[in-house]
């Protein structure tokens, strides 16, 4: 069998931008350091009142459709991840379909369609279906359009409202794929935990600090357990990192969790002991509370250390680049950060055919999940293909009063009637109700 994976990418941000330093935290009375170096976010995007999950994902998808010179027929399955869904029946890929559908005078009707719901961790498993399905031979010579969109919305005042964030990765996942592989080796850490959940409500209820040990400590075993099968990452062997990214300042974390764990044992560990010490290992302490705070102090040590602060620089910082202006896009966001790091290898001029990612998904709830990616020959021409840049530049910025009237135009309990602040333009938008109360969108050019 061919190697299966990505194939195509394309990104879709909500029209509308909120600046944290200078719109968000002079009315929350907080230094904008502590966004913009503590959480490490500059800005977030959100929906504009005529946009919404169905039509993030469909713009994504006819771009990528489009630039691709796909038609329907090529496509024999469209997962949509999401944790905003409005429907418990039926799923959004449909209403994706129906959009798809108006420009392209074909249908999807041979199209298997689904919802995956696992938190942010969806929309990997997702790339986990497609993948499946086409090394299981069912795919009929098609592809998979993989779609993972999200509006991350928190309740006002909530901590996570900082966080924010809206939009859409579409990607296409084919045998001989042209940007990266996925390997068969998967490791997984998973628990029934209640971090971040939303019971039959709209906005989270969150345990914000207890949230990131969860995602550190399900990230541990998910690495231990892609090593059980795939043998140990050494950390020379790593292009990049992208890990799902709910702000940077949790990635910060991961990144030093992760270095920590593939520098053990090897000579790494060894040239860092004449500096930090070696790593402590449990069975030599008689407690676990000693053991653990040795554990923070060679932590706190190994962050400073040059080696450590360069590692970071090369394989984790250049992931974070889109996520910093955009926020938590949930189901997408760990797929933004692969795009951000192709993006800036490109930037770089760096020739990275034949490197691994290392792609670190985690949901709450809770499950991480780790696999490697191989990038291949001809990867460049499908990142150079993406306009973010260009989309980020184009978002109208909100003044706080703004931000205020488009939190309560996507609040299902708000009954409000909010004036777009931008005008949609060759893109899918919202166009009322049905009668059944089902959304409906149309094309406008
Ligand atoms: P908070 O309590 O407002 O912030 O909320 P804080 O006081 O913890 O400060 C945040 C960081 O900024 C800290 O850094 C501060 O030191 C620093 P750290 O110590 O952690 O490295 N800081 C400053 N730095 C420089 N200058 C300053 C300054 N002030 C403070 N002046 C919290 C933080 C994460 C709790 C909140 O944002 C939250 O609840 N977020 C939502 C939950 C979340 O994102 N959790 C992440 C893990 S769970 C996950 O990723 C899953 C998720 O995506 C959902 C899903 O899977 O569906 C959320």
């Amino acid at each position: 069998m061919n190697t299966v994976g990505i194939d195509a990418v394309e990104i879709w941000t909500g029209n509308l931008r909120l600046d944290l330093p200078d719109t968000f935290a002079p009315q929350k009375g907080e230094d904008p350091e502590k966004y913009t170096k503590g959480l490490g976010l500059n800005a977030s995007s959100f929906p504009d009142s005529y946009e919404d999950i169905v039509t993030m994902a469909a713009n994504a998808a006819y771009r990528l459709m489009d630039r691709k010179g796909l038609e329907p027929e090529d496509i024999g399955r469209i997962d949509v991840a999401t944790e905003s869904a409005f429907d418990n029946s039926k799923p959004v890929s449909t209403y994706v379909a129906g959009c798809l559908e108006q420009v392209y005078g074909q249908d999807f009707h041979h199209a298997n369609k689904g919802e995956r719901k696992f938190a942010c961790i969806a929309g990997t498993q997702s790339l986990d279906d497609a993948y499946n399905w086409i090394k299981a031979g069912r795919n009929r010579g098609r592809g998979a359009l993989v779609i993972a969109t999200d509006t991350a919305l928190y309740a006002r005042g909530d901590a996570g409202e900082a966080t924010q964030g809206a939009g859409a990765v579409a990607m296409y996942i084919t045998e001989d794929p042209s940007l990266v592989e996925l390997s068969t080796e998967q490791g997984y850490g998973s628990a029934d935990e209640t971090d971040f959940l939303k019971p039959n409500q709209q906005f989270p209820s969150v345990d914000g600090k207890r949230s990131v040990q969860v995602y550190l400590a399900r990230m541990r075993e998910a690495l231990t357990d892609y090593e059980s099968v795939a043998g140990d990452i050494h950390p020379d062997d790593i292009a990049y990192v992208p890990f799902h990214t709910p702000f940077p300042g949790m990635v910060r974390k991961a990144g030093l969790l992760a270095y920590r764990h593939v520098t053990r044992d090897t000579e790494i560990e060894e040239e860092l002991a004449a500096e930090i010490g070696r790593q402590p290992r449990r069975e030599a302490f008689d407690d676990e509370d000693a053991y653990r705070e040795a554990v923070r102090e060679y932590m706190d040590a190994l962050k400073e250390t040059d080696r450590y602060r360069e590692w970071y620089a090369e394989t984790i910082d250049p992931t974070l680049t889109i996520s910093r202006e955009v926020g938590n896009w949930y189901t997408g966001s760990v797929h933004v950060a692969r795009a951000s790091a192709l993006k800036h290898a490109l930037e770089d001029g760096r020739d990275l055919a034949g490197e691994s990612l290392y792609v670190g998904s985690y949901g709450s709830g809770a499950q991480a999940e780790i696999h490697e990616e191989t990038v291949v020959e001809g990867w460049e021409a499908e990142i150079e293909a993406l306009n973010v840049d260009a989309q980020l530049a184009d978002r109208h910025d909100l003044t706080w009063e703004e931000y205020e009237r488009i939190h309560d135009a996507h609040n299902h309990d708000v009954d409000s009637d909010v004036e777009p602040l931008t005008t949609p333009e060759d893109e899918f938008a919202f166009d009322g109700w049905g009668p059944m109360g089902e959304r409906q969108y149309r094309f406008v050019e």
